[in-house]
């Protein structure tokens, strides 16, 4: 029943819609509906009650409608299989699971809420409910596994040109995988990859991106280094819109014969290129300066010798004149 009086609440957007009304479409009371609508507040819809009009849902467009984002998708096979559920520890679990069990290539899985989020090396990627989008791709792709980080590449091109395109923002990439407005972060990506045992075979990747958009109260910790989409525009932020486009474009760069264009727009939006870069090496901390990313996403560095290196994954701080970030 929760799910028809949201199908009304949904269906009327902006405006109000009055309990009598829903009583008497649905066949139930108006303390039914009533009731239905605390239980959708505690799946966390924002479901306001307007004195003498009725209920409004909060803005539509900021909640995940699988069928709103199939009308927007372009692409032939991504995201055309599509999971969505309220919480889950991970999206990236939940879709190696998914992979294991044979789900077909493309199939993406999406969340309100993931109560344990992975971001890289261990960490942990903040995704309170609805305070962005957090979603995985099953990938089966037919490259070679040492080719794999190009994925990331491209998703990392595909939301980049996605946010600027569609809120006129000045987003930057940070080789490898992180967004970042001016010196914070708004999104991170997190490839895996699955192998099989005997052949050591690449049998699936799943994809992770989680995006911040609407105002949250970021841990302590990462507060002063994770940023939101809210906070950088002024223009309506519809969240299936841009899950949709950020497929469209990445299906459109990662089915080309070479990677060429996405290559050319990483390169152009890095915020590391021309900058010294600072990372581990055998132990040792080294600074370089960022020169290239080559063919296969590795980020080229030159030291001070004049001797060059290639990076082919890990993390590098980029050194700006007050900071490092
Ligand atoms: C990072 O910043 O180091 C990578 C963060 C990746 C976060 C996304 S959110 C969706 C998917 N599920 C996860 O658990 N992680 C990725």
């Amino acid at each position: 029943m929760k799910e028809q009086i949201l199908e009304l609440l949904k269906q009327s957007g902006a405006k109000t819609v009055s309990g009598t009304f829903m009583a008497n479409r649905l066949g139930i009371s108006r303390a039914a509906v009533w009731k239905n609508i605390e239980l959708l507040r505690k799946d966390g819809y924002q479901i306001d009650a307007v004195t003498n009009k009725g209920y409004l849902l909060v803005n539509a467009a900021e909640m995940i409608d699988p069928e709103k984002i199939e009308s927007l998708l372009k692409t032939d096979v991504l995201a055309r299989t599509l999971e969505y559920v309220r919480e889950v520890d991970s999206t990236n679990n939940l879709a190696k699971e998914r992979a294991k069990e044979g789900a077909p290539d493309g199939t993406l899985i999406l969340a309100d809420r993931q109560f344990a989020g992975k971001g890289r090396q261990g960490r942990g990627f903040y995704s309170p409910q609805r305070g962005g989008i957090y979603m995985s791709m099953i990938l089966r792709p037919k490259m070679n596994a040492e080719k794999t980080p190009i994925i990331t590449i491209l998703a990392a091109s595909a939301v980049c040109e996605t946010l600027n395109v569609m809120f006129d923002l000045n987003a930057k990439i940070k080789w490898v995988n992180d967004i970042y407005v001016g010196r914070k972060k708004i999104c991170g990506i997190l490839t895996e990859a699955g192998y099989e045992v005997e052949s050591a075979k690449l049998e699936y990747a799943v994809l992770g991106i989680g995006i911040n958009l609407f105002f949250a109260d970021f841990p302590e910790e990462i507060n002063h280094v994770a940023t939101c989409l809210q906070h950088h525009t002024a223009r309506p932020i519809d969240i299936n819109e841009i899950v949709a486009q950020v497929w469209n474009r990445f299906e459109a760069y990662y089915n080309k014969e070479d990677y060429s264009s996405a290559l050319r727009y990483y390169r152009g939006a890095s915020m590391v290129l021309g900058n010294t870069v600072q990372f581990e090496k055998n132990g040792e901390t080294r600074d370089a300066v960022a020169e290239d990313i080559d063919a296969d996403g590795s980020l080229i560095v030159r030291y001070r010798d004049g001797s060059s290196d290639t990076l082919r994954s890990g993390e590098v701080r980029i050194r700006l004149p007050e900071s490092i970030i």
